[in-house]
């Protein structure tokens, strides 16, 4: 352990910057052992910060060797600067002035990736969030804003392209025959936002025409042999534009748009002004190599870093903490843009279910927080699920409440009002407040309160009034540094069914409708529904429209019921995980209590109606057979008892394939699509039932099946199908599961990305093996520490495995911690969310959770980066 730990930045301690840089302008001299990068600030004391003679204080990384700094061209001598803790400190400045710094840094051993590094053969940037004081000394905060120009130089013939932000104003030669392009990006912007590229790359050109008629250029870039996996990223950056024209008004400002794949990055992609960079996992895509998933999450992905355009660049966070400023409304719009592209319903399911499995799981553990932190060790440590997917579930509840037309008065009035400004989520609010007259003060709860609140609802009916009443609490549990909660505004979208499923319509407070937003305000709160004459079944929540647990004692019929007839899509994929959800836990207990498992299951019913009926989307029946997963059950139990899940959630399949095998059978040949591959709703949707339905009709044991897997496999025709048959003979412990892996690596071993998948399933085995198994992986010539979505696929699939990571002796706990602190230095981000897993340690059950608590124990007595000692450090506090 260090001397003294790494301390805690505030939000209430936030302050206007002592400094402005009203013009940046960069040269890089590039070299992969040594650039050179020298930087001319056109700086000036901030008029809101008042009069002072603050010395200047500049962000820096131990990794940036300065070589000298001057002030208008006076160089510093040593006496009138010092460097301390990464900062530059110069103590006395003019008001005004340029100030000069050349700073030597190591392209090719920042193993971070934060900054500027080697990727392959090229050079990139990840600035965000604090990456760009791994370049030069900076004011490396987002309310700095500047504008920048950016001069590379570098030799021709290795790096080709050399790429900046904005428009390229000039191409050159040095004297020693060296190119120099010259970048300028017209919009102020953070540091964050810079980024820069440079390799022998290919590109694919396209255009779009803006409303206004503009031409803008889209440029994608690759190595060259993966320029022919970028036309349907294209397509999607295409409908993008477009959608943000039509949904928001906002239409793309530079005369260019560039996106670049790199094969090296800590996170998904960044949405660098004018010059996004993306991991190439989230940007290539082709029938053979990709499944159907991956294709939506590169349209996705696509979509979300280009409205951050608007929502980020043009307006941006003040300050770190309001990085859910940015990222849920970007994250809203993207599900949004999905949902128009797709299947409504079965979009939302996907985002729920996502939401309900891991954010959940972050907001009961250790690090929960809220949408809008109040502090922070290492900001790196808040990309989370919370400020992302919780974020966006914020914007979808003002959404919700303010209604389509008068959020977009208030999206217009944000980016007008704000347009070039670094704001806060208080900002955002008020202008939804003002645009619609919409109350939101005790909404706004929602992004200082931490936890996931619990809904509980109980009802009753009056015969004689025809009055049906239903009672809410609300409760939100308590979270590290938030002893007490207050009541949140939680819209509760609700609509009643009768006996017979049919929706009945309601009077609540004077409106009759089918369907009523409910705002529960209070702890505890009454609704009225009159002109019933009976009874109803509630479909509660709606949409999933608060990220709520909503508890109300429903019977296995009223689920079924609900299951089979509700008019909101959403709740029926909803009513059949509560009844899996029941039944597994029932089937859990007995495994916990060393009984022998039974159930005389309800599902049967359900799914035999869902098999039979012709009209369903094959999309939504395909979400609504898959069981609720390892992750989403180990969420909702306490204390968590990974094998016991594990067999409960087997058995139950089992009895179901066992029950329904013709079906199933009857099912997967009937939505097999014969023809060329399609990335479309409708073909995604009979490939994910036809997926499924095989993966049950194998664990019916049927030798046709057992065939049909391998068939399936060797004749696909694309990704999706083949690598469905390969899970499905790996989870299903085929006996051919051993040969096809091998025969899929064989086959995909020089597509990095497929070999990729073949990584996390190998690590993902259920077998007593699996600790060595994952120990090979590690050994093989795929393998490579510094490339991080190699170290996710294996070390995530093998979190998976729960054989391989809660064996019992405790020894995949003590493998990851190895890996963690082997990370640490080399790349503290990836080393930090490897931590996750283990940090859940107060809920394992005992035997387990004294063994995790031990390898945390561990690690935390390592030296230790702040990014993966906040972590550690909060999970055992
Ligand atoms: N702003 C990027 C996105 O959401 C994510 C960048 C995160 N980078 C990081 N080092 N944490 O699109
Ligand atoms: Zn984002």
């Amino acid at each position: 352990m260090k001397e003294s730990q790494p301390s805690a930045i505030y939000l209430k301690d936030y302050k206007v910057p002592p400094f402005l840089i009203d013009k940046t302008e960069l040269t890089f001299d590039l070299d992969e052992a040594t650039t050179i990068v020298t930087s001319r600030l056109h700086m000036r004391r901030n008029p809101a910060f008042g009069k002072s003679t603050a010395p200047l204080i500049l962000d820096g990384g131990e990794d940036v060797k300065l070589i000298g700094v001057a002030m208008d061209d006076y160089a510093l001598p040593p006496e009138e600067y010092r460097i301390s803790e990464d900062k530059l400190i110069i103590t006395a400045t003019a008001d005004e002035f340029v100030l000069t710094c050349e700073t030597l840094i190591e392209p090719q051993n920042n193993t971070r990736l934060e900054g500027l590094y080697r990727s392959s053969s090229m050079f990139c940037t990840q600035c965000e969030a604090e990456g760009f004081r791994h370049i030069t000394y900076y004011l490396d905060r987002p309310d700095v804003m500047s504008v920048f120009t950016t001069t590379i130089i570098a030799d021709e013939a290795r790096y080709p392209v050399m790429l900046s932000n904005g428009n390229e104003v000039e191409r050159g030669k040095t004297d020693e025959g060296k190119t120099v392009v010259v970048w300028h990006d017209p919009f102020p912007k953070p540091a964050y936002l810079f980024a820069l590229v440079a390799g022998d790359l290919a590109v694919k050109n396209d255009v779009f025409t803006t409303q206004s008629k503009r031409d803008i250029k889209l440029q994608i870039f690759t190595e060259s042999h993966n320029i022919d996996k970028v036309d349907y990223a294209m397509e999607a950056l295409k409908r993008s534009m477009s959608w943000d024209e039509e949904t928001y008004g906002r239409e793309y400002d530079l005369d260019i748009f560039m996106i670049v794949a790199v094969d090296d990055f800590n996170m998904g992609a960044m949405e660098n002004k004018g010059l996004n960079i993306f991991n190439s996992s989230c940007l290539l895509a082709s029938p053979e190599t990709t499944t159907d998933d991956t294709y939506l999450r590169v349209e996705a992905i696509v979509a979300h870093e280009y409205f951050h355009n608007w929502s980020g660049n043009r307006v941006t966070c003040r300050d770190w903490f309001q990085l859910s400023l940015k990222e849920g409304f970007t994250v809203f719009r993207d599900q949004t843009f999905s949902a128009d592209m797709h299947s409504e319903t079965v979009k939302r399911v996907e985002d729920v279910s996502f939401l309900k499995t891991a954010q959940f799981a972050e907001d009961a553990g250790p690090m929960a927080h809220p949408v809008r932190p109040a502090s922070f060790i290492e900001i790196s440590n808040f990309y989370t699920l919370t400020v992302y997917e919780k974020g966006a579930e914020i914007v979808r509840m003002i959404h919700t409440l303010l209604g389509a037309e008068k959020f977009r008065a208030g999206s217009d009035l944000y980016f007008d009002r704000h347009d070039g400004q670094a704001v806060t989520c208080d900002d955002f609010v008020a202008a939804m407040q003002d645009a619609s007259g919409f109350d939101l003060s005790q909404f706004k709860r929602w992004y200082s309160q931490a936890g996931t609140p619990i809904v509980t609802v109980t009802d009753s009916f009056d015969e004689a009034t025809g009055t049906y009443r239903l009672t809410m609490k609300q409760d939100t549990p308590v979270t590290p540094g938030q002893p007490t909660k207050l009541p949140l505004h939680i819209p509760v979208r609700v609509g009643l069914l009768d006996e017979q499923g049919v929706a009945l319509s309601a009077e609540v407070n004077g409106v009759v409708a089918e369907d009523h937003v409910l705002h529960l305000k209070s702890s505890e709160q009454e609704f009225e529904f009159s002109g019933l004459t009976a009874k109803p079944v509630p479909s509660l929540l709606r949409g999933f429209s608060a990220p709520v647990k909503l508890r109300y004692d429903y019977s296995s019929k009223d689920l079924l019921l609900l299951l089979s007839a509700d008019s909101d899509g959403f709740n029926r994929w909803s009513a059949s995980q509560q009844l899996a959800v029941n039944e597994i836990t029932t089937l859990i207990n007995q495994a916990i209590e060393g009984k022998a498992l039974s159930i005389d299951s309800q599902l049967v019913h359900g799914f035999k109606a869902l098999l039979n009926d012709e009209t369903l989307d094959p999309a939504m029946v395909a979400l609504i057979l898959a069981l609720p997963s390892q992750a989403y059950l180990s969420e909702l139990a306490n204390p968590i008892y990974p094998a016991a899940i594990k067999q409960a959630r087997q058995y139950l399949k089992i009895q179901l394939a066992n029950a329904l095998s013709p079906d199933f059978e009857r099912v997967y040949r009937k939505h097999k699509i014969q023809g060329e591959y399609k990335a479309t709703a409708q073909d995604i949707a009979h490939r994910s039932l036809k997926n499924i339905a095989l993966s049950y009709w194998l664990e019916a044991d049927s030798e046709l099946a057992q065939q049909e897997v391998v068939t399936q496999f060797k004749t696909a025709n694309n990704m999706t199908d083949q690598f469905a048959a390969l899970s499905i003979a790996v989870n299903s412990q085929h006996n051919k599961a051993a040969e096809l892996l091998a025969a899929f690596y064989e086959q995909w071993k020089s597509e990095p990305l497929v070999v990729n998948k073949w990584l996390m399933l190998s690590a993902s085995q259920e077998q007593q093996t699996a600790l060595a198994t994952v120990k090979d992986l590690m050994a093989h010539p795929a393998f490579d520490l510094k490339n991080p979505n190699k170290v996710r696929s294996v070390l995530g699939g093998f979190g998976q495995s729960v054989a391989g990571f809660h064996k019992e002796d405790g020894s995949g706990y003590h493998f990851l911690a190895d890996q963690i602190i082997v990370l640490n230095k080399r790349n503290p981000q990836i080393a930090s969310r490897l931590c996750t897993p283990l940090t859940r340690w107060k809920k394992m059950q005992p035997e387990l959770s004294v063994m995790m608590k031990a390898e945390l124990e561990r690690i935390l007595a390592e030296d230790l980066s702040k990014d993966v000692y906040e972590v550690i450090s909060k999970s055992l506090a």
